[in-house]
């Protein structure tokens, strides 16, 4: 049975560790979970599920690497499907119309942070 008291977030990184334009990878939470990953572009923070919507794969090439060279677009690695950074669309490549799963970030005492639950996979019992 789930607990009834809420997960309190999970605390990514500083905030001052993750520059403009800049975006980090982090790893699953635990046993069930997908990595996150989070994106700095015009001054806001967005936050992903770390799982391309067409394989189910982690998108970077290597640690960080997830944007295009010209930092405008998230790229997945293996087959370059690309996603626009502030909503998490898929715009060309195999998932052309699917998207990224958002994950909502906040800022707590100078932490980024993302929910307990965020790239928990979904149950299938
Ligand atoms: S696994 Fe990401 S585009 Fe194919």
């Amino acid at each position: 049975m789930d607990s009834l008291i809420p997960e309190p977030p999970r605390a990514l990184c500083p905030a001052t560790a993750l520059a403009e334009g800049a975006a980090r990878g982090f790893p699953p939470a635990g046993p069930g979970f997908a990595g996150v990953f989070l994106v700095r572009k015009g001054g806001r923070v967005f936050g992903y599920v770390n799982a391309c919507p067409h394989l189910g794969v982690s998108l970077e090439w290597t640690a960080d690497r997830f944007l295009s060279a010209d930092g405008t677009s998230i790229v997945c690695a293996m087959h370059a499907a690309v996603f626009r950074i502030g909503d998490g669309a898929c715009l060309s490549g195999p998932c052309d119309g699917a998207a990224l799963t958002p994950v909502a970030v906040t800022e707590a005492d100078g932490m980024l942070c993302v929910p307990a639950g965020a790239g928990r996979h979904a149950k299938t019992d």
